[in-house]
């Protein structure tokens, strides 16, 4: 992937925090998450099995996300729902793609991470369909998109090891 390409090891899992890093201090708990799961009638589906663990091997995060009706897409809502502490006090980054860079989708994601105790970082890479995409289809970024990548990922690194304490 694009991103990876240009920063791997920002978004490699690390193995410093094995079990639910940031679940004392959040404001759910990995248990009250999932009876607040079960109250909703949901449940952990079984192909979400490992997804958990995924998420909880990462300080960090960068979600590409393209826009639907000036928001992010139902799927991506969705999976970001299943999960709560895995979340907590970590950072997040962005890469939005479409007609405006997908800014409004990317907006709409920050204020869901808010409520996920997720920081969201201020740099973002916002690819247009007009000229980051040769025939709208093919991603061909600007020269600038990769300086506002690489500010994008120095970000979210700093951020998820200030935050580092927090998650102990
Ligand atoms: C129902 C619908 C709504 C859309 N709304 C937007 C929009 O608000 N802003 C935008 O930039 N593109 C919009 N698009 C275009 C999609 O972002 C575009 O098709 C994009 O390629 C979708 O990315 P994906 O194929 O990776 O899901 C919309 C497309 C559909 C079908």
């Amino acid at each position: 992937m694009w991103t990876t390409r240009i920063r791997p090891s920002s978004l490699t899992p690390s193995n410093t925090h094995p079990e639910v890093p940031g679940a004392a201090q959040s404001a759910y708990s990995r248990s009250e998450n999932q009876a607040a799961i079960l109250a909703l009638g949901l449940s952990r589906a079984t192909h979400l099995r490992g997804v958990p663990q995924l998420i909880d091997g990462f300080d960090g995060f960068v979600f590409v996300t393209p826009e639907y009706n000036h928001s992010t897409t139902g799927v991506l809502k969705n999976a970001i729902d299943y999960l709560y502490a895995e979340w907590n006090n970590k950072a997040a980054g962005f890469v939005g793609y479409g007609v405006v860079g997908a800014a409004r989708a990317v907006e709409h994601l920050r204020l869901i991470a808010a409520e996920l105790q997720l920081a969201t970082v201020r740099s973002q890479v916002a690819l247009s369909f007009y000229t980051d995409f040769e025939n709208f289809t093919t991603l061909t970024p600007g020269a600038h998109q990769f300086d506002a990548l690489s500010a994008t990922l120095d970000q979210v690194v700093a951020w998820s090891d200030a935050l580092a304490v927090l998650r102990k």
